[in-house]
């Protein structure tokens, strides 16, 4: 059976614990984007019209995770208030009747959505900030996701054995058959391994293979592939164990790669290299391009964007 129908339509045929909840670490401190990000969370940071981190709300809420995990630090208080009810502004929204605004706004939190906080006091690692959540998460099966990598899946017309489906909505519906973590993966080239977790595995389908290897921003001399880790991941709650055991790694963090490569001793973990394009909003580069491309597809300012492009001398 080829990956596409497991992603596309077909029922699971093993009864699992459902993903639920999702976990956002929001809790680093941004200085690859400073200044912007001395006051206010580079989750926030908005490409085009939207907040980095509600496209990575959204992008769970499609995948059918009703539950949302922030860790959170200091100066993250305005992405509560973004998934709060905002009275003063729907009150003047609604007096106004400007009532498309008023539904933009009251859909950022959808009624049949929970959001819940936990604090990481100091920045120690994204394996520190994953372990955070362990309380909220409890024994369960969670996604984890992080907003600076905002995945967005827009099949083409010619696109061969793709999907509709969001790249989070991907790998819940394989981890319905899988029941192990898996990781999202995409190829980079081998000169920027050093910038990701690196995995290598063997393959199990096409896109689909089973870790042996997770490595942390390794050289390229000493990489085991071009296979970096993406900003989306499923994990077993037995993680949590892994990560506690752990002590701190690459950068002096507590790196959720060697919690996962401990993982690896005790459970099959899978990688995915999911359908989609994913920018890397962590970086300026990666941002502009994000920005760029989702203005020229944005219904309200694309056309008379691409023509400003067009028109600009360079
Ligand atoms: P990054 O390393 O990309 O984020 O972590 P950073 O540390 O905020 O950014 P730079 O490198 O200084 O520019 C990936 C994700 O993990 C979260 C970040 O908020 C980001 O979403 N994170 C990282 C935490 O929540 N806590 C941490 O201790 C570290």
């Amino acid at each position: 059976m080829a990956l596409s129908d497991f992603t596309n339509n077909v029922k699971p045929n093993i009864a699992r614990a459902p993903v639920t909840k999702a976990v956002f670490p929001v809790a680093g401190l941004g200085t690859r984007f400073l200044p912007a990000t001395k006051a206010q969370p580079k989750e926030m940071l908005p490409v085009v019209d939207k907040p980095l981190i509600q496209y990575a709300i959204e992008e769970a809420y499609s995948a059918g995770i009703r539950h949302m995990i922030f860790v959170t630090g200091r100066n993250k208080r305005s992405i509560e208030d973004h998934f709060d009810t905002a009275y003063e502004l729907e009150a003047e929204l609604e007096t106004n009747n400007k009532l498309a605004l008023l539904r933009l706004v009251q859909d950022i939190k959808p009624d049949d959505m929970d959001c819940s906080y936990v604090r990481q006091p100091r920045s120690l690692g994204l394996g520190h900030a994953v372990l955070c959540a362990e309380r909220m998460v409890g024994n369960e099966p969670f996604a984890v996701l992080l907003a600076d990598d905002l995945m967005i899946n827009k099949p083409s017309a010619d696109q061969v054995g793709g999907t509709q489906l969001s790249v989070l909505a991907q790998m819940v519906k394989l981890y319905e058959h899988l029941g192990t973590s898996i990781l999202a993966v995409q190829e980079v080239p081998m000169e920027m391994v050093s910038r990701y977790g690196i995995v290598a595995g063997e393959v199990a389908e096409d896109r689909l293979s089973r870790v042996n290897k997770i490595i942390e921003k390794p050289k390229p001399e000493n990489a085991p592939s071009n296979l970096a880790v993406a900003g989306r991941y499923i994990l077993t709650p037995e993680i949590f164990n892994q990560i506690r055991r752990q002590t701190t790694g690459v950068q002096g963090e507590i790196q959720l790669t060697d919690g996962i490569a401990n993982l690896l001793k005790t459970q099959h973990v899978h990688a995915y290299q999911y359908y989609g394009k994913r920018y890397d909003c962590g970086s300026k580069e990666g941002f502009l391009e994000a920005t760029v491309e989702l203005a020229l597809q944005h219904p309200e300012v694309g056309a008379t964007f691409r023509k400003f492009l067009q028109d600009m001398k360079f």
